[in-house]
């Protein structure tokens, strides 16, 4: 058997560009996490197509044109309280509950996420 990477077992590109489309349209509603994010979300969004697509094991389409992710270090001029990294997390999980995804790949990623969310953290809760 071939074995798979995650980015071809949720579904590739597809699932990755509408999955960041549902989550930031979330992202630009949310109480707490819009005031963080620029107005126009367009390229944050295909940042993140770009990011999550090599995240997952596909072409790393992020480094190939911003470097070296560092993605603690791109959120640290950002408040990120735990309570902003659990919004975005319920946010995640609401996107992927729209799209459809399920199953032990959409488990797998949404475990990974919840890793590197929490590494993201930078900022007491009370700051917010
Ligand atoms: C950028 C917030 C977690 C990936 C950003 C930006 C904000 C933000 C405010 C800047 C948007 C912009 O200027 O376009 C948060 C918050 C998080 C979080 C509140 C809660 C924990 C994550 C996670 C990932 C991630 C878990 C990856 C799995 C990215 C990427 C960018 C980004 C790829 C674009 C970086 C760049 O400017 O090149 N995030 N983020 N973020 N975030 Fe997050």
């Amino acid at each position: 058997m071939i074995s798979q990477t995650p980015y071809e077992a949720i579904g590739g590109e597809e699932t990755i560009r509408k999955l960041v489309n549902a989550f930031y349209l979330r992202v630009a509603k949310d109480p707490l996490l819009r005031p963080i994010f620029p107005e126009d979300l367009t390229l944050t969004t295909q940042k993140q197509f770009m990011f999550l697509t090599q995240f997952l094991g596909g072409e790393p389409l992020y480094s190939n044109v911003y470097g070296h992710p560092m993605m603690r270090a791109r959120h640290m001029r950002f408040q990120i309280t735990p309570k902003r990294a659990e919004r975005w997390l319920a946010l995640m999980k609401e996107a992927m509950d729209e799209i459809g995804m399920e199953g032990p790949a959409r488990e797998y990623m949404y475990q990974r996420l919840i890793q590197v969310a929490h590494h993201m953290v930078n900022s007491p809760d009370d700051e917010t």
